[in-house]
């Protein structure tokens, strides 16, 4: 694939991988991208996962077409990018391994006998000329790990992002499907803890003039960039996407799951215009994460268990506190048979969290709901409409 006449894709799609970073299902594959650049001077940016490397190899050599590589821009030592480098290093031997100060250490921890012959350390707003094409290093630490950097390109105005604007799925597999949908679980699941950095990356991008953004996961980018842009700075800064109202429930053996599809019914009853209901034993915990955060308002609904809550309810609400979530509106309904402790414990969570409101009333159903619970249930859905 060719991003111009000088910039090559050389990366490659893992479609048989079982967990993306052992814990996201993906049906559809993920893309480790790679580029390179040719020019008087030849650079790689980032190699690919070991899992590829083959592949990678074969492309980059191909790509190359006898001539040899002068520089890798190592913009993120996550093992899914950098997982290569060892190899590149015995391919060429003499090539200039370019990073920042915090790249190298990392380098040294993850290859314990790489033998760099050469290096470049950068640091912000430093150049790299390679004949026509100029490369200036954007730090970007902590979009998603501390030595993330970005490189922009400025003769063809094109940004390197790193993990920033990646997503799920294999190219050859997700051609035509929309972007957001897993881009949007991709960023909450792996960057969405991180939206300070990201929001400072994007005023750093601001500034650059943009034509295509080349992530290191997913498509490259090159028509109506500010959709993609404008998505991100509503992430990043923990807005909701969307008016409308998640619930995720965790039911044991049916019931707290009928209540909640009840609600989710009087919701819809009362106009509200999304309402999406997802049981949280069955789904994809990434995809309940990507909807709390899409959604302006949410609803827990839980079986209490052990003097607490269900544990999936629990995991969600962690993986949620781990990933920062604020700023939303949350209804709770708990259920219990002899001392609901749902509600407690959800709400002890929730407490830990940035700009939560909680909507009274929180709503106690005993084992089964019941026709007199329906009165605190409208209640709520009229608090919450
Ligand atoms: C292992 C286990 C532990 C439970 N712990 C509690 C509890 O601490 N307090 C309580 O009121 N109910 C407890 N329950 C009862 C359930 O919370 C209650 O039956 C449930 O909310 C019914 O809703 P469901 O049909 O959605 O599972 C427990 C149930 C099980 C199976
Ligand atoms: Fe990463
Ligand atoms: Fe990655």
């Amino acid at each position: 694939m060719n991003i111009s006449e000088s910039v090559k894709y050389i990366g490659v799609d893992d479609t048989t991988i079982d967990l993306f970073e052992s814990q996201y299902v993906v049906p559809e594959g993920v893309s480790y991208n790679s580029y390179v650049i040719l020019d008087e001077k030849i650079a790689i940016i980032d190699t690919v996962d070991k899992r590829g490397m083959k592949e990678w190899e074969d492309n980059l050599l191909r790509t190359l077409d006898g001539k040899k590589a002068d520089y890798v821009i190592v913009q993120h030592m996550e093992p899914d990018h950098a997982g290569s480098l060892a190899r590149l290093l015995e391919l060429f031997p003499d090539i200039t391994v370019v990073g920042n100060a915090k790249t190298f250490v990392m380098i040294n921890q993850f290859f314990e006998n790489i033998n760099i012959k050469d290096s470049l350390t950068v640091k912000e707003g430093d150049t790299l000329n390679l004949g026509s094409h100029t490369l200036t290093f954007v730090m970007a630490p902590m979009v998603h790990w501390p030595e993330v950097m970005v490189t922009y390109e400025s003769s063809e105005k094109i940004l390197f992002s790193a993990d920033g604007f990646g997503k799920f799925g294999a190219l050859s597999l997700t051609e035509n499907e929309d972007w957001a949908c897993e881009a949007r679980r991709y960023y909450f699941n792996i960057v969405g803890k991180y939206g300070a950095p990201v929001q400072t990356l994007l005023k750093k991008a601001s500034a650059l003039d943009i034509k295509t953004i080349c992530p290191l996961h997913g498509p490259v980018l090159s028509d109506n960039l500010g959709y993609y842009l404008d998505l991100y700075n509503t992430w990043s800064s923990y807005q909701p996407e969307s008016k409308g109202i998640f619930i995720a429930y965790a039911s044991i053996h049916g019931n707290t799951a009928v209540a909640a599809n009840r609600f989710a019914d009087m919701l819809r009853d009362k106009g509200v215009e999304k309402v999406v209901v997802t049981d949280l034993s069955r789904c994809d915990i990434a995809e309940a994460v990507e909807d709390a955060f899409r959604y302006d308002r949410m609803v827990l609904a839980a079986a209490s268990y052990d003097a607490g809550v269900f544990p999936i309810m629990q995991d969600f609400l962690h993986h949620l506190q781990s990933k920062a979530y604020q700023n939303r509106t949350i209804g709770l309904i708990e259920n219990g048979s002899w001392a609901p402790t749902a509600a407690k414990t959800m709400r002890s969570i929730l407490d830990t969290m940035k700009n939560i409101t909680i909507v009274e009333p929180v709503v106690t159903i005993k084992s089964a709901l019941k026709e007199n619970d329906i009165p605190a249930l409208e209640e709520l859905a009229d608090a919450l409409k």
